[in-house]
């Protein structure tokens, strides 16, 4: 009877050394995941905001051209990259202030939807005072937007086919 109880209790601190053998294996793993994870790259909030200016001009003349087709890739190119700010800047305290833009990016869509190039305009304009509004909040008013006047991105043809 004794040896029985004996070796319950020997089988029973056996089970538990192993537990504590896996927990400290797991926690090894969950280290190395989340230093790996700290080290991935992202892009920084200004360099999403250099592709949004890539796009705000592209729309511009996509617009200009009534290319509807291309203006309608180019609005949606911009919704996405402010989503991704709000995705992957979230220590970034201006990402809390990206809704402003949302109205004024459904006004640019609805005018590509209409085919209205004159409530295009007016819109764009809009949403360039949009982006500008936004950097006087947030300390960085010397990166000034504006409608640009002349193509940058001489190797893509705006005209709609
Ligand atoms: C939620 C606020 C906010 C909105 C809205 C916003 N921006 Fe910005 N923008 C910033 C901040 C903050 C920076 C500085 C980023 C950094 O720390 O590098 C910036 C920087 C920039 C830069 C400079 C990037 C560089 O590295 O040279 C450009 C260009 C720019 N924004 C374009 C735009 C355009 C175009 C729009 C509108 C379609 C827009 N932004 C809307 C907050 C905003």
């Amino acid at each position: 009877m004794k040896t029985l109880l004996l070796l319950t209790i020997s089988l029973i601190l056996l089970a538990c050394n192993q537990q504590a053998k896996n927990t400290q294996v797991l926690q090894r793993r969950m280290d190395s995941l989340e230093s790996r994870l700290a080290n991935t790259y992202k892009p920084g909030f200004g360099e999403f905001m250099s592709e949004i200016q890539a796009h705000h001009s592209k729309l511009w003349f996509a617009g200009q051209n009534e290319n509807w087709k291309l203006a309608d890739f180019e609005v949606h190119e911009i919704m996405e990259s402010f989503e991704d700010i709000q995705k992957f800047e979230t220590e970034r305290k201006e990402s809390r202030m990206i809704e402003m833009i949302d109205p004024v990016l459904d006004s640019v869509y609805r005018a590509i939807q209409q085919k209205n190039p004159a409530l295009f305009k007016r819109n764009f304009y809009l949403l360039t005072n949009t982006c500008n509004d936004c950097h006087r909040a947030t300390d960085f008013e010397f990166n000034v937007v504006q409608v640009p006047d002349k193509e940058s991105f001489s190797n893509q043809d705006f005209k709609a086919n």
